[in-house]
């Protein structure tokens, strides 16, 4: 018998003092990737301590990479790529490994890897990743689950107009155009503040990236990318996670190393459920009342709107309000998983496709509950640190990809949450 860790989240406490928001998952995966691309070595400052990370090290180490950690800086000497495969075990581990492809083909000129493992938020289709590299000129086998890749001599530049804002697909797109022959010009390409991370990364290698946050980015291809030092931006869904936390605990906390400007969206949801939310430079503080107001209406879109990520999080919270308030889940279908958890622990919701309507409780009850993805599993904390009695939720594998020791993290703040 092997055991099962648990998170025992004890509710009813609130939270006090202050938190560091760590770096950015969707930022360093990507930046990541394309340390493959430069001929030297890059350090990556503020590279957030997450499963998904050390998978991104895996595949890196695999491709001939050397890597050094310290504390939450990496060091990664790209000079000798050995292989342009990567093995199943690894992509499978992270869902996010498709954004290798780009990265792998623009060094290599050739790349062999299977397609992302599981189905965690509904189909997630790489359509428009293998689209857009073959208007490049990658030849692409697809057979028994492989992705078998090669480029007759290089990749070409290409005019590509994306029929959705894909974020993987933009930045797949961006790692291959930025050494390939010519400009390739991305139209309606994802505008999140990941992208331009990115672009600022490739582009201090030594890249000729412009346009990135906006919905058109050119790429001028360059002979070669240098080695830099770069760090990460802060991470906008786990400072998010963090005010769900506060307001549905009614605390007044503070967050500190965040960017307010990525958080312009989701500070209207705090103010309409009655929290006061003040900032200044890289601190935010939030002061949440003893009921929380219903949120009208959360539609989850592309950025600049309402995160997808945040949704699971900003629900949680919703179950106490005193009213009614509606999500529509614009972005993934089968996003509502957390719903049917939620209401073992008392919570009242509704969902019927794209919709979820939520109707305040009183109060929530500490169960036995599932993380059945990442950001749902951070709702089920969330709603755990409310709840009346112990809330003992497993599958924190799925925490672990996107929060940096999350019980370290609360416990710091005055929750009480331990791993057992
Ligand atoms: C990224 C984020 C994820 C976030 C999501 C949306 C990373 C590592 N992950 O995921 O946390 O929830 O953006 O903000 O940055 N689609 C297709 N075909 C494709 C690609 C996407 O149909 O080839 C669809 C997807 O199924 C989904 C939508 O487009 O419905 C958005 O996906 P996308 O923006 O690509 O998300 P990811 O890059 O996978």
């Amino acid at each position: 018998m092997f055991a099962v860790s648990k998170l025992i989240i004890e509710g009813g406490h609130k939270l006090e003092g202050e938190i560091s928001v760590h770096g950015a998952k969707n930022s360093a995966l990507p930046v990541l990737a394309a340390t493959m691309l430069c001929q030297g070595q890059s350090v990556i400052h503020n590279c957030p301590g997450l499963s998904d990370v050390e998978a991104s090290v895996r595949i890196l180490r695999h491709l001939g990479c050397k890597i050094q950690r310290d504390g939450s800086t990496l060091a990664v000497d790209s000079r000798n790529i050995v292989t342009c495969d990567i093995p199943d075990e690894l992509m499978r581990e992270m869902r996010s490994s498709i954004v290798f492809l780009g990265a792998i083909v623009s060094r290599m000129g050739c790349a062999r890897l299977s397609f992302p493992g599981g189905c965690e938020l509904g189909p997630r289709p790489i359509d428009l990743h293998l689209k857009a590299l073959r208007q490049m000129g990658l030849l692409i086998d697809e057979q028994h689950g492989y992705l078998d890749c090669k480029v007759k001599s290089h990749l070409k530049g290409a005019h590509i107009a994306l029929s959705f804002p894909s974020v993987g697909a933009t930045e797949n797109i961006m790692l291959a155009a930025v050494l390939a022959k010519g400009t390739t010009v991305i139209t309606n390409a994802a505008r999140e503040p990941e992208i331009i991370d990115l672009a600022n990364y490739l582009n201090a290698c030594g890249g000729k990236i412009t346009g990135a946050g906006g919905g058109v980015v050119t790429i001028d291809g360059v002979a070669q990318l240098h080695g830099t030092e770069h760090t990460v931006i802060p991470d906008r869904i786990a400072a998010t996670t963090f005010l769900t936390a506060a307001a549905i605990t009614g605390s007044k906390l503070g967050l500190k190393d965040i960017d307010v400007g990525h958080l312009s969206q989701v500070i209207p949801m705090f103010e309409e459920a009655g929290c006061i939310v003040r900032w200044e430079g890289a601190r935010m503080e939030i002061a949440s009342p003893r009921k929380l107001h219903p949120i009208k209406i959360v539609r989850t879109m592309p950025y600049p709107g309402f995160p997808t990520d945040a949704q699971a999080p900003v629900m949680a919270m919703a179950t106490l309000a005193s009213g009614t308030s509606v999500f529509v889940e614009n972005i993934f279908e089968s996003r509502y998983k957390h719903a049917g958890e939620l209401l073992r622990m008392g919570a009242n919701i509704k969902v019927e496709g794209k919709v979820a309507v939520v109707e305040g409780v009183q109060n929530l009850y500490g169960a036995q509950v599932e993380a059945p993805d990442l950001r749902g599993g951070a709702a089920l904390v969330v709603a755990g640190l409310a709840a009346e009695g112990a809330t003992q939720l497993t599958g924190l594998h799925h925490i672990d990809r996107g929060y940096e020791s999350m019980e370290h993290s609360l416990t710091s703040i005055g929750a009480k949450v331990r791993r057992i």
